[in-house]
């Protein structure tokens, strides 16, 4: 069973500056909800409620979001404003969040080894924030992980001139929107890409991975990936890639957050 996740979140998030100077990107709200709420709720309707964060410098304001603030409680009981917080409420009850600094920014690879003491011997889901699922993507992940027991990551299609943003995987669909993944490349350039299909911001992760990314060396960009480290599990044993069913909200981008909030305040309000 999965009962862990991490969510990687020492990002400085550059893109979403001057805001990120002092909020966490992690933080920013898609319309009144901070974006790992999403996350947790996701986690949350999958049965995980033990959840690291792999955070850095300036990112109290998560631990501050995951605990009670009394002051702001007493300021909104009796007052219908008291329900915009039952949410949080629920997962600060029912969730048990622990944290771990990570020092330097070597890349996704590094802060999910960085997250190791939190996870322990225990297959895991890593959630980033920043790639805002709606429809439940871990629980379907869950359901697969009962059935294949390896590392799955989460894949959907996208347009050609855009896979080289992303982890693009190779492989052979073994059920429908199953794929055993063959190859793996982490940001390949755009005429080199082994397919379409890439990886998005959740994954299944079986703990061997820590061993595999302790002898990861720099990869794309100089840093630790997280894909290349799959890339040797995957040939060592077994990876499987799975096309979610859903929607993804790329909110690492000004559009994709605009589009987010669009839909959300639509869906909620
Ligand atoms: C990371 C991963 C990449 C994946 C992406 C999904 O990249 O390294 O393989 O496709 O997340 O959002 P990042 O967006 O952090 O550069």
């Amino acid at each position: 069973m999965i009962k862990k996740a991490l969510f990687p979140a020492a990002g400085y998030g550059t893109r979403f500056l001057p805001a990120t100077k002092s909020v966490p990107k992690e933080m920013l709200p898609i319309v009144n909800k901070p974006l790992i709420h999403y996350g947790i709720q996701e986690c949350m309707n999958a049965g995980i409620y033990e959840i690291g964060f792999v955070t850095g410098r300036s990112k109290r304001a998560i631990e501050d979001y995951l605990d009670f603030n009394p002051e702001i409680e007493e300021k909104v009981k009796d007052s219908s404003k008291a329900k915009l917080l039952h949410e949080t409420n629920e997962m600060i009850n029912r969730c048990t969040f622990t944290y771990v600094r990570q020092k330097e920014m070597l890349g996704l690879g590094h802060a999910v080894l960085t997250g190791e003491p939190l996870i322990g011997n225990n297959p895991f889901a890593v959630v980033l924030a920043d790639d805002l699922c709606e429809g439940d993507v871990l629980s379907q992940m869950v359901k697969l992980y009962k059935k294949y027991k390896c590392s799955i990551v989460a894949i959907e299609e996208v347009p050609q001139e855009e896979v080289n943003k992303y982890g693009v995987i190779k492989g052979k669909e073994i059920e429908d929107g199953v794929f055993m993944v063959e190859d793996m490349v982490e940001k390949p350039e755009v005429d080199k890409a082994p397919s379409n299909l890439a990886i998005i911001g959740r994954y299944i992760l079986t703990p061997e991975i820590f061993e595999l990314l302790k002898i990861t060396k720099p990869g794309k960009g100089g840093e630790i990936q997280l894909t290349d480290a799959l890339l040797k599990q995957a040939k060592e044993s077994m990876v499987i890639a799975y096309k979610f069913k859903g929607k993804r909200f790329d909110c690492g981008s000004v559009a994709g957050f605009v589009e987010a909030t669009n839909y959300f305040y639509k869906r909620d309000f």
